[in-house]
């Protein structure tokens, strides 16, 4: 067996639920911004989170009442040359990558203002529960930036070309109802119920045969970047795959036998 030490983390907080992983980015004097070492944090926990058995679903939220993750750290963004901007960006997009390839549902719980790399990390989340007071936009254009992880490509792809569009050229804000009409976040929640309602569905998630859940993940991940044909058969293949494991054998057999099936974690 291995046995793999927990990361030690400067910005973050991190707490095992059961077999829920809950990341609550933590600055709060600056409203949960990213810099570079809470991304790196944020990297180092999905990549513990993805290598633990007993983990089953990771929840992201923010630390504190008001906020989510107020954006890319703009302290950070003032001193950058072409050079380490263009670096930058693409560390940002290798670590929410790390979040949406996660073979076990990653749910970011929008407890507030997520804007810009805020924004984008709620993106690179497979699903999105947001409190009352939430409000996201992409407002860079305000700064003279764009959006540089991974906000240009996932929200035109969640809320539609011309919708996205309106929303980083004008920079607006989007408060939480708007968002769920959108389709930007799957629901909003009451405030004091965001961590409960998530933790919900992803103990609704973690009753499903694990293997599954992870195929599932890739059919719909891998198969968004492929055209219809390749993403079809990306899902059969995966369709086949699955015929061979114990999961299939005991949900179908759990169902004939007209009891709840007992999924192993390993
Ligand atoms: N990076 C660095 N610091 C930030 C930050 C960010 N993205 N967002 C907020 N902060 C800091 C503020 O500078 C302030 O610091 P100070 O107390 O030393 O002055 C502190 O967090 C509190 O923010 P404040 O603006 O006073 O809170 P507010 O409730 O009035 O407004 C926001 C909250 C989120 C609307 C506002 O801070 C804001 O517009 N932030 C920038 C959002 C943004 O453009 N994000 C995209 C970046 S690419």
């Amino acid at each position: 067996m291995t046995v793999i030490d927990a990361p030690t983390y400067k910005n973050l907080l991190v707490e095992q639920r059961g077999a829920v992983t809950v990341l609550f980015v933590n600055r709060p004097d600056v409203l949960n911004a990213l810099n570079r070492e809470t991304l790196a944090e944020i990297e180092a926990c999905a990549r513990h989170f993805n290598a633990d058995p007993a983990q089953g679903a990771l929840i992201v939220t923010g630390a504190g009442e008001k906020s989510f993750v107020s954006g890319a750290d703009i302290n950070e963004l003032a001193v950058l040359d072409p050079r380490g901007a263009e670096e930058i960006s693409r560390f940002g997009q290798r670590v929410l990558d790390t979040l949406e390839r996660s073979p076990k549902p990653v749910i970011a719980a929008v407890n507030g203002y997520a804007f810009g790399g805020g924004c984008e990390l709620a993106l690179a989340c497979h699903m999105r529960l947001a409190s009352e007071n939430a409000v996201l936009g992409l407002p860079e254009v305000s700064l003279g930036i764009i959006p540089g992880y991974g906000g240009t490509q996932r929200l035109p792809r969640l809320v539609g070309t011309g919708r996205a569009l309106e929303i980083m050229l004008s920079g607006r804000r989007v408060k939480a109802d708007e968002a769920e009409r959108i389709g930007l976040v799957n629901r909003v929640v009451p405030r004091e119920q965001l961590l409960a309602e998530a933790e919900k569905l992803a103990q609704a998630i973690l009753k499903n045969g694990p293997l599954a859940v992870a195929a599932v993940l890739e059919a719909v991940q891998r198969g968004l970047q492929l055209g219809l044909d390749d993403a079809q058969r990306l899902e059969s293949g995966l369709f086949g795959i699955l015929a061979a494991s114990q999961d299939m054998h005991e949900g179908l057999k759990a169902f004939l036998e007209k009891r709840p099936a007992r999924f192993e974690r390993k």
